[in-house]
């Protein structure tokens, strides 16, 4: 069965993993896979997190089946964040099993009932986005994203990508926290979106993987909000992975907003019927801990509480990095880091320069130049990435 099988290269952020565990030495730095980390270099459970487990061991009494869709206290909370105050009536929410299981049932969906459709993906994306809408059958393009130079959003040209695409089209939006480049779309861009895809019709589907990340809760689904105003349909992938630490238990959430409550039930049955054929139930455990946290007052106000320091201390480090690479080289072209969002700059660096920092530095970032900036423990890791980024850089 297995002698004639081609090897196949792992995903680039996934080989990383392996490769830095194997490291021996003893100052090395991982800024490559997107979790993050606290000024210890760790990545603690969440307080709120701990709590809601405890009351979980608690008062559960059984382990059966929760059903297809998880569970529902779970789906209604998320549905909430995303989509806030909005009329929900047309909208359905179903667990999946981590923010990747989400894009992949949702994907597989619209592969059933749009299969002529084309998936249209930022450039650059997050690379998994490529196996996740092939696997699920259709053909993916680019459109433009980042101005390589700038490293900010090249809105003009997306702008205009965009007013080409139609009704066939599947666009692809990161929600916030843009993976892999930390360039954000403003609200005015998002703005700009929505009234295009109202016009032209183009079908959005929004991966959501960092909310909270960015700027808030609130301000970092702008654009999803923006955008569910101006169109009849979409779909949103969320994941709790980042945002509440949750990224083993695999939580995640597929939503579907559909012309009519109707159409809505008919999308999700179909969605529901693909993931049947595959995991078939989602995990309980981390979905049970997220409805429990969201559900009470508490354990909401802490969780957001520490949601707020994580993302604080994500944007002290990125004032810190832009400010001191422009004092170490005289000149603003790093500046840009200060502005971007989330856990992630792509930095645009070649092979050789993401060899160099990992041979001589010990310092890992994926390939491409992607670092994630929670990865420095403190100012001395601070310096020592500085160092080494201006001496393979300048
Ligand atoms: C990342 O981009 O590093 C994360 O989303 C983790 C992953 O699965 O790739």
């Amino acid at each position: 069965m297995f002698q004639n099988v081609e090897p196949t290269p792992l995903d680039p952020i996934i080989r990383l993993i392996g490769i830095f565990k194997a490291d021996n030495r003893d100052n090395k730095i991982d800024m490559g896979v997107g979790v993050f980390r606290d000024s210890n270099g760790n990545t603690p459970i969440m307080a709120a997190v701990k709590e809601a487990e405890q009351r979980l061991h608690d008062q559960q009494t059984t382990k059966t089946y929760v059903g297809l869709s998880g569970d529902e206290s779970f789906n209604q909370h998320i549905t909430r964040m995303v989509f806030g105050d909005a009329d929900t009536s047309r909208i359905r929410a179903v667990q999946a099993p981590g923010g990747c299981g989400a894009l992949r049932v949702l994907s597989e969906m619209l592969s059933r009932v749009s299969s002529d459709s084309k998936v249209w993906l930022t450039d650059p994306t997050w690379g998994n986005h490529y196996p996740i809408f092939q696997g699920s059958g259709f053909e993916t393009e680019t459109y433009p994203y980042l101005n390589r130079a700038t490293k900010t959003v090249a809105v003009d040209e997306l702008l205009d990508a965009l007013s080409r695409r139609g009704p066939q089209d599947i666009v692809v939006f990161h929600g916030c926290c843009h993976n892999p480049s930390g360039a954000e779309l403003q609200p005015e861009h998002w703005d700009e979106i929505a009234r295009l895809a109202g016009k032209t019709g183009f079908f959005p589907f929004f991966d959501l993987a960092y909310q909270g990340f960015g700027d808030s809760l609130e301000q970092d689904v702008y654009s999803i909000r923006t955008v569910a105003r101006e169109v009849e349909s979409l779909v949103v992938a969320s994941s709790c992975s980042k945002n509440f630490g949750l990224y083993r238990d695999r939580v995640g959430c597929a939503m579907i907003a559909g012309e009519s409550s109707k159409s809505a039930d008919r999308a999700c049955a179909q969605l529901l019927s693909t993931a049947r054929s595959s995991y078939s139930m989602p995990p309980d455990h981390g979905a049970a801990i997220v409805g429990m946290i969201l559900g009470d007052q508490q354990l909401r106000q802490a969780w957001e509480q520490e949601l707020t320091d994580m993302r604080g201390r994500i944007l002290g480090l990125r004032v810190q990095m832009s400010n001191k690479l422009r004092a170490r080289t005289g000149h603003n072209r790093w500046d840009f880091i200060a502005d971007h969002r989330g856990m992630f700059s792509l930095l645009v660096l070649d092979d050789e320069q993401v060899n160099r920092l990992r041979d001589e530095y010990a310092i890992y970032v994926v390939a491409g130049g992607r670092i994630n900036i929670a990865g420095l423990r403190d100012e001395e890791e601070m310096d020592r990435f500085v160092d080494a980024f201006v001496t393979v850089t300048e």
